[in-house]
């Protein structure tokens, strides 16, 4: 048995912290202590002190984040707290028992305008006050030297509220489904990021330099095409509309393309990305087995 590495998860009980709480079985080397909210406010010092006066950490993966878009159009100081300034507080208590900071982004980062896979290295320009917030956390990451940042996208599981669990919910409840196709992204499946991230922290003892990284599963997609494949691989007859976002607006804006390139974390980690379609097939067989 290889040696333990402690290994600090917040925001256990959204998407990822979950799916990564559902593989710690079959990473017995790592030492996953799980914290959800109540045990772990990421945006109070006190909180943050009290798990770092208990454990010396080797890597903390910050899963914990304010994840409602349109709600953080309005509720700009909490989305600000959680994803901004909370990411500067962990940065500073991993610094001290020199741990890693592993933190998960956004695609949500970007304006959409690009017309191949975003790299790493691309311009950023957040269209909403949710994608700012999580910029400022990934400035906060980056500023210390024992950080990676994790950009993901459109991630969905089998746990907690996500598209694909709406989108079955609706087709039951509606005589029909209206899902916007000008908006093109890469759904990612929670338990493969979690995956990813647990074969990572595997490899990394010490992080040398700051670094981006992006992560979704492979192929790009529209919500329609997403909401187009559930249904079908439900079975459903509920009949599905194509719209333009411009027929369905939303408080916070959103990237009409946000395609990650994630050649780099390939080829750094050695990984096999899924594709979204048999992705998806597994979570709906983990859904409803
Ligand atoms: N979901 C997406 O489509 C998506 C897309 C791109 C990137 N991401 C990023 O991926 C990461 C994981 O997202 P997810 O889908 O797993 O989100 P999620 O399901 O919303 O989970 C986030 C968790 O963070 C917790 N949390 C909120 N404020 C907290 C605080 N102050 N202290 C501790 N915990 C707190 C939430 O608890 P409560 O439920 O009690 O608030 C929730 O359990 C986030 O960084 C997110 O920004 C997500």
């Amino acid at each position: 048995m290889r040696k333990l590495q402690n290994i600090l998860v917040t925001g256990a009980n959204g998407q990822l912290g979950f799916e990564i709480a559902k593989l710690s079985d079959t990473y017995p080397w790592l030492n996953l202590i799980f914290a959800d909210r109540s045990t772990l406010d990421i945006a109070n010092k006190k909180s943050i002190a009290s798990i770092f006066n208990r454990y010396r950490f080797n890597t903390v993966i910050n899963c914990a984040a304010y994840t409602a878009v349109d709600k953080a159009e309005t509720d700009t100081e909490m989305a600000y707290a959680i994803n901004g300034k909370a990411v500067s507080m962990l940065a500073s208590f991993c610094e001290i028992q020199e741990a890693n900071l592993f933190q998960i982004s956004t695609d949500f980062v970007f304006d959409g305008t690009a017309n191949e896979p975003y790299k790493e290295d691309a311009a950023t320009n957040p269209l909403s006050v949710y994608g700012l917030s999580k910029l400022e956390g990934e400035k906060a990451a980056l500023s210390y030297q024992r950080a990676y940042v994790f950009r993901t996208s459109w991630v969905y599981s089998t746990h907690g509220k996500n598209f694909v669990k709406t989108m079955l919910r609706l087709a039951s409840e509606k005589p029909e489904l209206r899902v916007v196709n000008d908006q093109f992204g890469s759904p990612t499946y929670a338990h493969d990021l979690a995956e990813a991230l647990l074969k990572i922290a595997t490899q990394t003892i010490h992080i040398n330099e700051p670094s981006i990284y992006h992560y979704c599963n492979q192929g790009a997609i529209t919500w329609f095409d997403f909401a187009k494949k559930i249904l079908e691989l439900k079975h459903s007859k509920t009949p599905i509309i194509p719209i333009s976002t411009s027929a369905f607006p939303t408080p916070a804006r959103r990237p009409s393309y946000s395609v990650l390139n994630t050649d780099k974390i390939k080829q750094h980690f050695n990984l096999i990305i899924p594709n979204w379609q048999s992705s998806l097939v597994q979570c709906l067989k983990n859904l409803n087995p």
